[in-house]
C-alpha cells in the first residue's frame, strides 16, 4: 500500500512538472567538460581612456597608483579573478611596433593612433608595463602580434624578447630594461581582424601568411605558445572554412571570432541608456545570436578537427552603443545599463554551454571603452552592471559544465521574441553546484521549477541577484550603487526540487551544496 501511494505521488509530481511552463532539469553527475576559466577574459586596447587614464596614470599622477598603475582599477580587477587580459589591440595591434614601447620613457618614439581619435601615443605603456600589470593583478597575458603592418622578424623578435631565458641580444636587451627572467607568455595572437583593419586580406592570403608568421613564433624553454589565428567577422563562415583547410592543426591552437551586439546600425547604434523596450529586445536577441555563431563555426571546424583540438577564441565581444554625448567619437566611451548586464549574463551562459569548443573569450573592453567593467572620471571610479555579472559568474571558472534541460516561456514584443530565461550550470571541484540565470523579461517575475538529478542532492542554497528599477538603470559617479548585487532569498529547496522565483529583469546566481 505504501509503495502504491509513493508511485501515485511520483506520477502526480511528474505530471505537475510536465505541465509547468518554466522548468529546468540539471544532471548533477553527468558533467564531461570543464568550463575553461579563460572564457572570463578581458581586453585592453590603446583606445580612448582604456590604457591611459584607466589602467595607467603614470607614477607622477595625483591619482593614487602603484608604480603608475591606477590603484582603484587594479583592486577592482583583482576582485573578479580575471583569468587573462588581451593587449595591445584590436586594430591598434596591427599598427603597433613593440620596440617603440621599451627602454627609457624619454627615448620612446611617439606615434599617431590612427584608428582611435588620431591622438598621439607616447608609448609609455609598453611590453614591460603590460606584462608586469598582469603579474600584479594575477592574470595571464594574451598578446596580439602585428601582422598587418609588421614583419615576420619583428613578431619573432617580440616572442624571443619576452620568452627566451638564455643568452641572446634580445634577452640581454630585456635584462637591460629591467626584467631578468623570461615571462613565459603563453597566449599569442597572430594578427587581428585581418579581413578589415588588420590588412583587408582575403582568407586565403591570410592563411598563407599565418603559416609563415606562426612558424617563426618559437617555443622557448618549456614554454609552449598557444597560437591564435585571426578568425572570422561574425558570420563569415567561409573565413573559418578556409583557415581550417589551409592551416595545419599543429600550427594553430585557436581561431578567433569577433562579434558585437549592435542594436540598430553601425552608423547609429543607439544610445547606451536612452532606449525603449523595442531596442531592448533587439539588443538581447542580437546577444543571443552568439549561440548560432558558435554552433555554425564549430560545425565547420568539426569537419577538419573532430577532436576539437583547435579552440574558438571569442577575443572580442560585447554590446557596442553610440558614444556618450560630447565625448570623442574615436574613444568609444559608453555607459553601461542593466541591459548590458543581461548581454553579459546571456553571452557568458552561451560560452559556458559551448565549453567543448570555446576556451577563451575577451569582453571588449576593460575600462572606459565599449561594454566596460569599470568607468573612471579623473579620480572617481564606478563598477558597471557588467562588472557585477562577471563577479557573480566567476564561480563557473574551471568548473564542470553540467548538462541541463530548460523549458522556458518566450518574451515577445512586436515581431521579436527571445527565451525569457537563459541558464548555465556547473559543478565546482568542491562539489558546489552553480546555476546562473537571466530573466530577460522586463515586466514579469517568473517561477522556475528546477529538478536536481543525481546521487548527492544538495540541501543548502546561497544566492545573489542583480536587478534594478528599470532596464535603463545604470551607475553614475553621483550614484554608483544604483545597480548593485544583493542577497537573494526567493527560492525553496525540498528533496531535489528547487523552486526559484526569478524577479523580472534580473540576473540570479545560486550556489547549492550539502550541509
Ligand atoms: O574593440 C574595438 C575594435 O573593434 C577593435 O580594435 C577591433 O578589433 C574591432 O573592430
Amino acid at each position: 500500500m505504501k509503495n502504491y501511494l509513493t508511485i501515485i505521488l511520483i506520477i502526480s509530481e511528474f505530471s505537475l512538472f510536465a505541465q509547468t511552463e518554466n522548468k529546468l532539469i540539471i544532471h548533477l553527475d553527468e558533467g564531461k567538460v570543464k568550463i575553461n576559466k579563460h572564457i572570463y577574459g578581458h581586453f585592453s586596447e590603446h583606445l580612448g581612456r582604456c590604457i591611459y587614464g584607466g589602467i595607467w596614470v603614470g607614477k607622477d599622477s595625483k591619482i593614487p597608483n602603484v608604480d603608475g598603475y591606477r590603484k582603484d582599477v587594479l583592486e577592482a580587477l583583482k576582485g573578479i579573478s580575471i583569468p587573462n587580459l588581451r593587449w595591445p589591440g584590436g586594430c591598434f595591434a596591427d599598427e603597433y611596433h613593440w620596440k617603440d614601447g621599451i627602454g627609457n620613457y624619454e627615448d620612446r618614439p611617439k606615434m599617431v593612433n590612427t584608428h582611435w581619435g588620431g591622438v598621439t601615443e607616447d608609448n609609455s605603456f609598453g611590453t614591460h608595463e603590460f606584462l608586469n600589470y598582469c603579474k600584479l593583478i594575477g592574470t595571464e597575458p594574451y598578446i596580439c602580434g602585428n601582422m598587418g603592418s609588421g614583419t615576420v622578424e619583428e613578431m619573432a623578435d617580440w616572442v624571443e624578447y619576452i620568452n627566451f631565458d638564455g643568452e641572446s641580444p634580445l634577452s640581454n636587451l630585456r635584462k637591460e630594461n629591467g626584467e631578468e627572467n623570461a615571462w613565459n607568455l603563453k597566449y599569442w595572437g597572430v594578427g587581428n581582424e585581418n579581413w578589415g583593419c588588420g590588412g583587408n586580406m582575403t582568407p586565403e592570403y591570410y592563411a598563407d601568411l599565418y603559416n609563415r608568421y606562426a612558424t617563426y613564433c618559437r617555443n622557448y624553454g618549456g614554454n609552449k605558445l598557444f597560437k591564435i589565428a585571426g578568425g572570422a567577422n561574425t558570420d563569415d563562415y567561409n573565413w573559418t572554412e578556409v583557415l581550417m583547410k589551409k592551416i595545419p592543426l599543429n600550427l594553430m591552437d585557436g581561431i578567433s571570432l569577433h562579434y558585437y551586439a549592435v542594436t540598430k546600425t553601425w552608423a547609429d547604434k543607439g544610445s547606451a541608456t536612452e532606449f525603449n523596450e523595442t531596442d531592448y529586445i533587439t539588443t538581447l536577441r542580437k546577444a543571443g545570436f552568439m549561440d548560432e555563431l558558435l554552433r555554425k563555426h564549430s560545425t565547420i571546424m568539426d569537419k577538419y578537427d573532430p577532436g576539437k583540438k583547435v579552440a574558438i577564441v571569442v577575443d572580442e565581444w560585447g554590446a557596442w552603443h553610440n558614444v556618450e554625448p560630447e565625448t570623442n567619437p574615436g574613444f568609444l566611451y559608453q555607459q553601461n545599463s542593466l541591459r548590458d548586464a543581461f548581454v553579459a549574463g546571456i553571452t557568458l551562459n552561451i560560452f559556458n554551454n559551448h565549453a567543448e569548443r570555446v576556451k577563451i573569450a575577451n569582453l571588449a573592453q576593460t575600462v572606459n571603452v565599449l561594454q566596460a567593467l569599470i568607468l573612471t572620471n579623473e579620480e572617481s571610479l564606478l563598477l558597471t552592471p557588467t562588472y557585477h555579472v562577471f563577479n557573480m559568474y566567476k564561480v563557473h571558472q574551471n568548473s564542470m559544465l553540467l548538462p541541463h534541460f530548460l523549458k522556458t516561456e518566450q518574451y515577445e514584443l512586436n515581431d521579436e521574441k527571445i527565451d525569457a530565461i537563459n541558464v548555465s550550470c556547473s559543478k565546482s571541484d568542491d562539489g558546489t553546484i552553480n546555476i546562473s540565470l537571466v530573466n530577460a523579461h522586463p515586466g514579469k517575475a517568473i517561477q522556475l521549477l528546477t529538478q536536481l538529478e543525481g546521487d548527492d542532492i544538495p540541501d543548502k542554497v546561497t544566492a545573489q541577484v542583480l536587478t534594478s528599477n528599470s532596464i535603463q538603470s545604470h551607475n553614475t559617479f553621483e550614484n554608483p550603487e544604483e545597480v548593485a548585487v544583493k542577497p537573494f532569498k526567493d527560492f525553496e529547496l525540498k528533496k531535489g526540487k528547487l523552486e526559484i522565483n526569478l524577479p523580472a529583469k534580473s540576473v540570479v546566481v545560486l550556489q547549492l551544496s550539502s550541509k
